[in-house]
């Protein structure tokens, strides 16, 4: 048994330290937004922020969580609501503004990776209000690995983390 902090809660769950964080997440917790695709860190699908930095959690093990806070992508608007100093009930009214932008620009096809261009979006802009394209690109290339979409929704990303830019400038006015 293993005691973590996901999205601001203290879980307690069954699993044994060298299982993949990914599975506890979705078979234990039932927090599916995080997807399995390769299980090898190499297509994004299943990536997590853990202490606010993307990782791939079909390679991360629950022991190398440890302390650490993992935020995936149903934390997102708690995330938002606690950077904004928000009471905790308003992230159950509002997306984050990552959230909100996919939906502006009608980013996702299939869907399927869209989890982890959310994260690594969400990453990125906490650490940069305003990236420029090259930074986009270079933020979802470089890393652990790239950020794969098979459905090409490259061009509708880049779009949208410059809404979500804006719309988070605007939020600090
Ligand atoms: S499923 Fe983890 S990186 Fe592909
Ligand atoms: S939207 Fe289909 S894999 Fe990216």
């Amino acid at each position: 048994m293993a005691t973590i902090l996901v999205n601001g809660m203290k879980r307690e769950v069954q699993a044994s330290g060298d299982t993949p964080l990914l599975y506890v997440l979705r078979n234990d917790l039932q927090l599916t937004g995080p997807q399995f695709g390769c299980g090898l860190a190499q297509c994004g699908a299943c990536s997590v922020l853990l202490d606010g930095k993307e990782i791939r959690s079909c390679t991360t093990t629950l022991t190398a969580v440890g302390t650490k806070e993992v935020t995936t992508l149903e934390g997102l608007p708690a995330r938002w609501a606690h950077q904004k100093g928000l009471p905790a009930a308003e992230s159950e009214k509002t997306l984050h503004p990552v959230q909100q932008a996919w939906i502006e620009e009608q980013v996702p096809l299939c869907g399927f990776c869209q989890n982890g261009m959310m994260i690594k979006a969400t990453e990125l802009l906490e650490r940069n209000a305003s990236p420029s394209v090259a930074d986009i690109k270079t933020a979802f290339s470089t890393g652990v690995s790239a950020h794969l979409c098979r459905c090409g929704s490259y061009t509708a990303i880049i779009a949208a983390v410059q809404f979500a830019a804006m719309q988070m400038k605007g939020a600090a006015r």
